[in-house]
């Protein structure tokens, strides 16, 4: 199905009532639908030769990095600046967290700046919502803590509602740390609103108490459409798994043999940073007729375009 079909709207008519975006359960399924008919737009203005408008000049957008990425901190940069925007970016490194600067205080020095738009990657649960309530201007949460990344989960979405022309019926496994995974949870918040059919599996240590979690792979990936593999956070977790990555890979790592449950168009996803051979198996990784990583990743910019038009709309006026 090609997205013309997919998307009625005119973009200038979406409509998105919220001053941030901190989470997806803050979303219903209109919302959602209005975040990804937009992105749809951006997805052809960045194929275009000439892929940069002026319509953020002016605006500033400052991305408060303080917990290490590549893809997710690049792709807001790149998001900005493909609509014009001037972007500042804080990092760990830059930032005076080593000399004991609380993030509050970090929040508020940014603020008295008068930035037209944060973006705030933390490893606190709820920091993204910490600096909304300090911050007059809007909020787009790039990942925090073990709960929310709801940028990705919409690329995600995108990928899948583009590759599949829907949401709704599919069913989508998330395999791996599904416990410690920000993707995960804002993944299954956003699917379920859209109707597909959410089953979470790993190891037993790594799964939340949840009805759609198992560690039974046969069950998980029986008849998926799409196949999520996730990394171990090892750096969230407070006993070190029980399993060695070899040991991990044999039971839980996606790879060919156990694509063979899903069904025979299924495709496999990844949000990265990806440890080959840990969670996924190297060569399906780069597969082309199974694999849609890279389209994640292109995904990703363009929701990012659709959330900074849409929470800029009002200071744009
Ligand atoms: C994830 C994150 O940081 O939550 N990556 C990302 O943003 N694309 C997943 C991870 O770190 O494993």
């Amino acid at each position: 199905m090609t997205q013309a079909a997919i998307v009625k709207k005119p973009v200038t008519k979406i409509t998105f009532p919220h001053h941030d975006f901190l989470s997806i359960e803050d979303l219903n399924a209109d919302d959602i639908t209005a975040l990804l008919d937009l992105a749809e737009h951006y997805v052809v203005q960045n194929r275009r030769k000439s892929q940069t408008t002026a319509m953020l000049r002016g605006i500033v957008v400052v991305n408060v990095f303080l917990e290490n990425s590549t893809g997710t901190r690049l792709s807001f940069e790149m998001a900005a600046k493909r609509l014009g925007a001037e972007v500042l970016n804080l990092g760990v490194e830059g930032s005076s967290i080593y000399k004991g600067e609380s993030f509050t205080d970090i929040i508020r020095t940014v603020g008295a700046m008068l930035p037209d738009l944060v973006v705030v990657r933390h490893k606190k649960n709820g920091a993204a919502l910490e600096a909304a309530r300090l911050l007059d201007c809007p909020v787009l949460s790039g990942g925090d803590g073990t709960r929310e990344h709801p940028t990705q989960a919409l690329a995600d979405a995108l990928t899948l509602r583009r590759h599949f022309g829907r949401l709704e019926g599919l069913k989508v496994a998330i395999c791996g740390d599904i416990m410690h995974s920000r993707v995960a949870h804002s993944n299954i918040t956003l699917l379920q609103k859209m109707g597909a059919n959410v089953v979470c599996a790993g190891p037993q240590e790594l799964l939340p108490a949840l009805p759609c979690a198992t560690s039974d792979m046969t069950e998980a990936l029986k008849d998926a459409d799409a196949v999520m593999a996730l990394r171990i956070q090892k750096e969230r977790m407070e006993r070190t798994l029980s399993l060695t990555d070899a040991e991990y890979f044999h039971a839980f790592g996606i790879d060919e043999d156990k694509m063979k449950h899903a069904s025979p168009a299924a495709v496999v996803l990844h949000p990265g940073p990806m440890n080959r051979g840990v969670e996924i198996d190297n060569a399906l990784a780069d597969d082309d007729r199974r694999s849609l990583i890279r389209t994640q990743i292109e995904m990703g910019v363009a929701v990012r375009m659709a959330c900074l038009d849409l929470l800029t709309r009002n200071s744009r006026r």
